[in-house]
């Protein structure tokens, strides 16, 4: 790599807005700014010499046309359902225009950079480059700090503001890593306390009447104990076998150095699904995710996911991508700062595959406040991508009721970070994307919200006319007026979309059996369902579901026995009682957990939809 040492860069920030850009391409104009990141002390410039790779993301020319496809090619009343683009065509709608990519190419070449030191997407919507922190800063007009959290000992080397030439001010949508500082935990895996459990799975005892549930009954010991078999008399999958060789795959994704244990997932396949011992999935590395089988280094996380996930599908192929992003930045070792952002590491790799898995489920977010705008903006729309693909993309919602329940205490709760301090509730990313089906959490036989489901109102991304009809009624029918003015914002994309069991799986973890809770575990149940249904799909040669919320939303409205709407419970948290499950749609269950037979149903049938 040929780094330019010296090319200096003059600064008149202050004159620059009055000046026509055009006439001073070198002068810097001020690109992105954030408000000191909550729980981050900033400490001593980052050494000149350690080494990060810079995200450059250009403008994308027709957005507004992709967005136009997706939406069309998932509405199931849509001529077009289902007919999904290649990987082609999303990339030439994502090119970014050609005076954009000249101006960036030029604005590099000015720093030494050669074709051979940068990596390109495959729309050429961003270009990737490795430079040391003294190039960054004087590209970028800046200077770089290393920040510790001290509740966790991380440490990470970011900046608070950047400004670009005005040759390229207008042709970069951002540049990362910059302002992403995300929570200071990273980003959360959404799963709470983990207690062992007997070694002998529960006994079946008197059942208790579910109408919608398999045979209409459930096992009583599923009030207690979440395992395999009561999630599919629960969502009416009993007997749903389905085919290993029809092109069907699910996906689970792994940040944070998160292990799915292959020893653990055999012990779980003994305990609840001896027919799939022996079987196993696929391990993808991304960016250098490491695999350590260690049984102590096991992972809660991509455990409950991985046993969940593929327990429900078996035999369906199983994908498992550990994403690298959890090794603190250590000043010493001048390494790449893997930290910068997995999400959009994880995305390059999975766009850039011609066959992802169709249903793909990731159990982490992070408040959406600490995600900068342009950054959660782009990561979204890559999402979009995925849906416009075929591909279908679940989250976790949360599990922290309507506010940030973060244990540490250097850490604003339930206030707005932007300098005022603004008492509100805390919506979480991804789950807040409009391109996701965000996934919120039920516990109990019969079913109840679990009281800490999360579910809200976006801050950032506008509410989705897929959603309206279901919202409104919510919010004008259902909301007593004038309810938590303020704390929300009732315009915001609302969320979650569904719900799935939450709490008390039964999972094998260090080699023996564990209870866990969280809305980790609704996610990939809920995706393991989606799954079934894409596979009777494909068996039955029809395209998959991919973007599901269009479809699910209007399935809701015209088959009410679709899904089990859960009307009990809450979700508390910011000092207040939360949102309250009712009849449809809510902030807390969104439309309720699935029944598969009779989703099976509808999507299996030919023709006009309804
Ligand atoms: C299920 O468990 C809850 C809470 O533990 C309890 O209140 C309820 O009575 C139980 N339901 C049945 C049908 O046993
Ligand atoms: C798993 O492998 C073991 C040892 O090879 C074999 O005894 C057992 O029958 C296999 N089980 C299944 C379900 O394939
Ligand atoms: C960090 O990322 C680089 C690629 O940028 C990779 O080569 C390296 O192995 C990663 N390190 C770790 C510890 O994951
Ligand atoms: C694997 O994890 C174990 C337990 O956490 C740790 O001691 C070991 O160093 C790890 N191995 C590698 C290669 O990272
Ligand atoms: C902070 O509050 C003041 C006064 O209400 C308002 O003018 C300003 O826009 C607020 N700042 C932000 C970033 O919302
Ligand atoms: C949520 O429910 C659990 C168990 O039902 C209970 O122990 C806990 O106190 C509840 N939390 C809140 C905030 O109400
Ligand atoms: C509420 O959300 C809408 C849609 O995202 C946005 O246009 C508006 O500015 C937001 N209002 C406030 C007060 O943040
Ligand atoms: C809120 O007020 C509107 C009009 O004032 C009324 O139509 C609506 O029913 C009220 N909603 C609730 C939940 O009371
Ligand atoms: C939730 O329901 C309770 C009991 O009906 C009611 O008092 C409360 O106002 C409701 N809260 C919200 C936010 O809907
Ligand atoms: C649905 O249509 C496809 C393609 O035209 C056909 O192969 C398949 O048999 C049909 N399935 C049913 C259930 O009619």
């Amino acid at each position: 790599m040929k780094l330019s040492a010296a090319f200096v860069v003059l600064s008149f920030a202050a004159l620059a807005a009055a000046i026509p850009s055009h006439s001073y391409p070198h002068i810097h104009q001020l690109k992105e700014s954030i408000s000191s990141p909550d729980g981050w002390v900033q400490n001593g410039r980052a050494p000149r010499d350690a080494i990060i790779e810079l995200r450059i993301v250009l403008p994308q020319s027709n957005w507004e046309e992709l967005e136009r496809h997706l939406y069309e090619v998932s509405d199931p009343m849509h001529s077009r359902y289902g007919q999904h683009l290649s990987v082609d065509e999303v990339n030439a709608l994502l090119a970014p225009h050609q005076d954009s990519t000249t101006a960036v190419d030029e604005w590099l070449a000015t720093h030494g950079f050669t074709e051979a030191d940068v990596s390109r997407s495959p729309a050429k919507d961003w270009v990737k480059v490795k430079v040391p922190i003294s190039v960054a800063e004087s590209m970028m007009d800046t200077e770089y700090h290393v920040w510790t959290h001290p509740g966790t000992g991380k440490s990470i080397m970011r900046t608070t503001t950047y400004s670009l030439p005005s040759s390229v001010h207008g042709h970069i949508e951002f540049i990362q890593p910059t302002t992403l500082f995300s929570s200071p935990r990273g980003m959360a895996a959404s799963f709470r306390q983990v207690v062992a459990a007997p070694p002998d799975p529960p006994a079946n005892s008197t059942p208790i009447a579910v109408p919608s549930a398999y045979n209409g009954h459930v096992d009583a010991s599923c009030n207690e104990t979440i395992t395999l078999s009561c999630l599919q008399q629960l969502y009416n999958a009993v007997g749903y076998t389905p085919s290993a060789d029809n092109g069907n795959q699910i996906g689970i994704t792994g940040y944070l150095a998160q292990f799915a244990n292959l020893a653990d997932l055999q012990s779980f396949y003994a305990d609840q699904r001896p027919d799939a011992l022996n079987s196993s999935f696929t391990f993808v590395s991304v960016n250098g995710g490491l695999n350590n089988q260690t049984q102590e280094a096991a992972g809660v996380e991509a455990n409950l996911d991985v046993q969940y996930a593929f327990g429900l599908t078996h035999p369906t192929p199983g994908t498992f991508w550990s994403t690298a992003g959890s090794p603190p930045f250590t000043p010493d070792e001048l390494e790449p700062d893997n930290e910068s952002e997995p999400y959009a590491n994880w995305l390059d790799y999975v766009l850039s595959h011609p066959n992802p898995p169709q249903t793909i489920s990731t159990s982490y977010g992070d408040s959406e406040q600490t995600v900068p705008e342009s950054y959660a903006s782009s990561v979204c729309r890559q999402f979009a991508q995925l849906g416009a693909r075929g591909v279908s993309v679940l989250f976790s919602s949360g599990d922290f009721g309507v506010g940030d329940n973060d244990p540490d205490p250097s850490t604003t709760k339930c206030h707005s970070n932007d300098g005022n301090n603004t008492l509100k509730f805390l919506p979480i990313f991804p789950a807040s994307c409009p391109f996701v089906t965000a996934v919120g959490g039920t516990t109990q036989v019969p079913e109840i919200a679990a009281n800490f489901s999360e579910g809200g109102f976006s801050d950032r991304f506008a509410r989705p006319s897929y959603q309206n009809d279901a919202v409104s009624s919510y919010l004008n029918q259902k909301l007593p007026n004038g309810t938590y003015a303020g704390l929300y914002n009732s315009s915001g994309r609302a969320y979650p979309d569904v719900s799935a069991q939450s709490d008390n799986f039964r999972f094998f973890f260090t080699g023996t059996p564990h209870l866990v809770g969280g809305t980790s575990a609704a996610s990939p149940t809920f995706a393991a369902i989606v799954s079934l249904l894409n596979d009777a799909r494909l068996s039955n040669h029809m395209p998959p579901l991919g973007f599901l919320n269009p479809l699910l939303y209007k399935i809701a409205e015209q088959y009410p026995n679709a899904f089990n709407d859960i009307t009990v419970g809450n979700n508390p948290g910011c000092g207040t009682p939360g949102f309250n499950a009712t009849t449809g749609w809510d902030p807390v269950t969104g439309l309720g957990t699935p029944n598969f037979a009779v989703l099976k149903d509808i999507v299996t049938r030919n023709g006009t939809f309804a």
